[in-house]
Order: structure tokens, then C-alpha cells, then sequence
């Protein structure tokens, strides 16, 4: 257990506050605050969320406490949370356990239990502090531009020796996944499964649905049978997905192929980082231009965004100025054009990063995937000073203009 573990209990009645806080006060370790409340709101949960245990007091109101703690999920939104009613029914227990509680308890209070339950989710908060977790959306300008390719590969190098993060890639194609084919994995149950069943899901369910590539990579995807093809996924569900997998993981990367859907519109508002693919074509920018509103009218920041020339090449009719004229004011990368080593590792069904590691592509997507976690190019170091960066040319040839 940390030494001292930052308790908040938030509730509207007064009274039943005392009581929770008198349960705690025979533990110095515990720094209890409370929090009386007229009524639950994002900001007052929001607040909180630096302290290692949430308690919530529900009142008569607990569907919509429950509903606004459900929807906060996310590590970096809520502290982890644990509910206290009044009232001891199976319907308060289930929706609590709905939105994501640790544990539930009623009143009088099962002191021992309770501490129990605080000491059991401290120790696992030291780990969490470590390992804050980040979401990172990939979509086309346009079908075709190369989502999958780079997404499939980011994820590989996020999980790879170098960085050890634990990333799962969810492909939220459900009409035709091609991830499990760029990692040539097949087995596991469908993705769409455990969206219909994300209420109950937990870590342990959870990974009866993922492929693990030897990469390190966990896979979710839709199973190849068209059959079972219904975009059916409510917004909610899905926000309620990956809240859950980036409790579970530290890099979550999702291939998103339709991000104008109206379903993945809180995914958009929500991720971290959000790459946009395009190639060098005219329906590319527009398609890029309108995307680009489509987040500005969503209130994304533009500071998320990076746009990511694919297949770019030098000597082509639309420049990589046109493209930055055009787009305004966003971050713009850069992939080359390799047909040879991009296909052949998609033929062999192994990530382009570990199968052609020294390839300026490989070289583009590693900076890329540098990039979305802020990692900066270190300054190569000689015996006495340190190398100015490599020129631009230089990095042209590894990676396109930008990368
Ligand atoms: N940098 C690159 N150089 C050469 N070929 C590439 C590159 N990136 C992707 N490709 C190729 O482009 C094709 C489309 O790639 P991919 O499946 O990743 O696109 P997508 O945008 O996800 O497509 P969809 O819209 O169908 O989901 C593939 O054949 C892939 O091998
Ligand atoms: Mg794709």
C-alpha cells in the first residue's frame, strides 16, 4: 500500500459522508477529504482525479451518478472508483459494476472490507501513476491511402523491444479487417462480441477476444464472416470500449475507416493523438480538407492532429507546399513510396518494421510513431560535443520532407 493513500469521498448527504470518513479515521495512512455535493457533475468528479480512490455516496438520483461516473472511465478523467448506497438491490449493484466500480458496499459500512478494498486498488495506483495510458486514432482522407499499413506498423514499434509498451490495436473495420492478415494471426472471437457484451467485460474477458502477435501487439478485430456484418455500435459502447482497453493498456491504436460515422464521433473528441493519412491526389486534400473541418467543428485541437503523406514522393505534380497551403495550419509527416518492401512484408504477413527494420519507410514510421509519443531525436554525440541534427536532405531521403 502507498504510505499515504489521497482518499475523496463525494456524496450529497452530509451524514453518510461522516459515517464513511469515521470508517476510515482509525487509518493515519489514509488522507480522507470530502466533497458535499448539490449534485454529481463532470468538473467535481474530474477534480479528483490526481487521488488514488474515488468514493461515491449515491443518493435517490444513482442512475444518473452512476450514468456520469460510467462515462469518465478513462484513467486521466476519474480516480478509481469504489460506490456506496444506502441501498442494498441487484439492480444499484449492476449498474455500479456498469461503470466501471471496483467494489460496492452498503451502509453501515464493512469496515474492514472497505479498507480492504482502498489497500487493493492503492497498490495497483503506483503502477498506473507510471504508465499513464494514450489513445491514438488512424484514419484515411480517403479508402485506400494506407490507415492500415501504418497503423499495423505504429502499434509494432510501440510494442516493440525498444519501448515495451503494452499496446493493443483495435480495427474497427468490421466489414473487412485486414489486421489480423498484416500479422498473420487468426483465432480469436469477434470483436463486435465483446462490443455487445462491453457492459460486463472486464481485463480477464477481455483478452479471450484479443490475438497476440509475437510483436507483442494484442489484436482486436471482426472475424472475416460478412454474415455477421451490423454497424450496430452505439457511440456510448464504443467510448465505453476504449475507455476500458486504455484502463488495460498503455498504447491503445485504432484503425478507424470511417470516422465521419456518427458513432466515433466521442472516440475523435477523446484521442490523444489522431493521424490523418492521404496520398499526393486532389480528392486526397479535399477528402483531408474536410476531414480537418469535421474535427475543428467537433472541437478538437489541432495540436492532436497530424496529417501523414503516404507514399510520398518528391517529384510528384502535388507538392508537399500545396498540401501544407491547402490544410492550414496542422503538423504535416511524411511516408515514402516503397511498393517492393510494403507489399512483401503484407504477402508474408509480418510488420514492415521488424521485417525490413533499416528501409527509409521503416526509417518514416519510426519517426511517425516517435512523433505521437513525443519523443525527441537525440542529438548525436561525438568524444567532444554534440553533432548538429542531420540536414534536412538528409532527412528526406529517410523519410520524406516532414518526417
Ligand atoms: N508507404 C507505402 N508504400 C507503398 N505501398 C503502400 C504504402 N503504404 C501502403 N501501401 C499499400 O497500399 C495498399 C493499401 O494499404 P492499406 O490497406 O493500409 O490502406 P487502407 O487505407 O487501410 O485501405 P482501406 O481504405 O481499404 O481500409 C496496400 O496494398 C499497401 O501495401
Ligand atoms: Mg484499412
Amino acid at each position: 500500500m502507498n504510505e499515504n493513500t489521497d482518499i475523496r469521498i463525494i456524496g450529497r448527504s452530509g451524514t453518510r459522508l461522516s459515517l464513511i470518513e469515521d470508517t476510515l479515521l482509525t487509518h493515519p495512512e489514509f488522507r480522507v477529504q470530502r466533497k458535499l455535493v448539490v449534485d454529481f457533475s463532470k468538473d467535481a468528479i474530474a477534480d479528483e482525479r490526481t487521488s488514488d480512490v474515488l468514493i461515491a455516496d449515491l443518493s435517490d438520483n444513482w442512475e444518473e451518478e452512476l450514468a456520469l461516473l460510467g462515462s469518465m472511465r478513462r484513467a486521466s478523467e476519474r480516480a478509481p472508483l469504489i460506490v456506496v448506497s444506502s441501498e442494498d438491490s441487484a439492480e444499484i449493484i449492476k449498474a455500479a459494476m456498469k461503470a466501471g466500480a471496483r467494489d460496492f458496499f452498503t451502509h453501515p459500512l464493512p469496515g474492514d472490507d472497505l479498507v480492504a478494498a482502498i489497500a487493493a486498488i492503492s497498490g495497483e495506483s503506483k503502477v498506473r501513476d507510471v504508465v499513464p495510458s494514450s489513445v491514438t486514432l488512424v484514419m484515411n482522407a480517403k479508402g485506400g491511402a494506407g490507415a492500415s499499413t501504418l497503423a499495423a506498423n505504429i502499434a509494432c514499434l510501440m510494442s516493440s523491444t525498444r519501448r515495451r509498451d503494452k499496446t493493443v490495436l483495435l480495427d474497427l473495420d468490421f466489414a473487412g479487417a485486414h489486421q489480423p492478415l498484416y500479422f498473420d494471426l487468426k483465432g480469436a472471437s469477434d470483436v463486435r462480441e465483446a462490443l455487445s457484451y462491453v457492459h460486463s467485460l472486464d481485463e480477464t474477458a477481455l483478452q479471450g477476444y484479443t490475438l497476440e502477435h509475437s510483436s507483442g501487439v494484442h489484436l482486436l478485430a471482426a472475424t472475416q464472416d460478412l454474415a455477421m456484418y451490423e454497424n450496430t455500435v452505439s457511440d456510448t459502447a464504443l467510448a465505453e470500449f476504449v475507455s476500458l482497453l486504455s484502463m488495460c493498456y498503455q498504447q491503445v491504436v485504432i484503425d478507424l475507416p470511417r470516422p465521419a460515422e456518427p458513432n466515433v464521433l466521442p472516440l475523435l473528441q477523446n484521442a490523444d493523438k489522431l493521424m490523418i493519412v492521404m496520398q499526393q491526389t486532389l480528392t486526397d486534400v479535399q477528402g483531408a480538407k474536410r476531414l480537418l473541418g469535421y474535427l475543428d467543428s467537433a472541437g478538437v485541437p489541432r495540436s492532436r492532429i497530424r496529417v501523414v503523406i503516404n507514399r510520398f514522393e518528391n517529384r510528384h505534380p502535388v507538392t508537399h507546399d500545396d498540401i501544407e497551403s491547402t490544410l492550414g495550419d496542422v503538423e504535416i509527416l511524411s511516408v515514402p513510396n516503397d511498393y517492393k518492401h510494403v507489399s512483401t512484408a503484407l504477402n508474408a504477413g509480418e510488420p514492415l518494421v521488424e521485417r525490413t527494420r533499416n528501409a527509409p519507410v521503416t526509417t518514416a514510421i519510426r519517426a511517425l510513431t516517435d512523433n505521437i509519443l513525443g519523443v525527441r531525436k537525440k542529438a548525436r554525440r561525438r568524444f567532444f560535443g554534440i553533432l548538429p541534427p542531420k540536414s534536412a536532405d538528409t532527412e528526406q531521403n529517410a523519410g520524406g520532407k516532414a518526417a
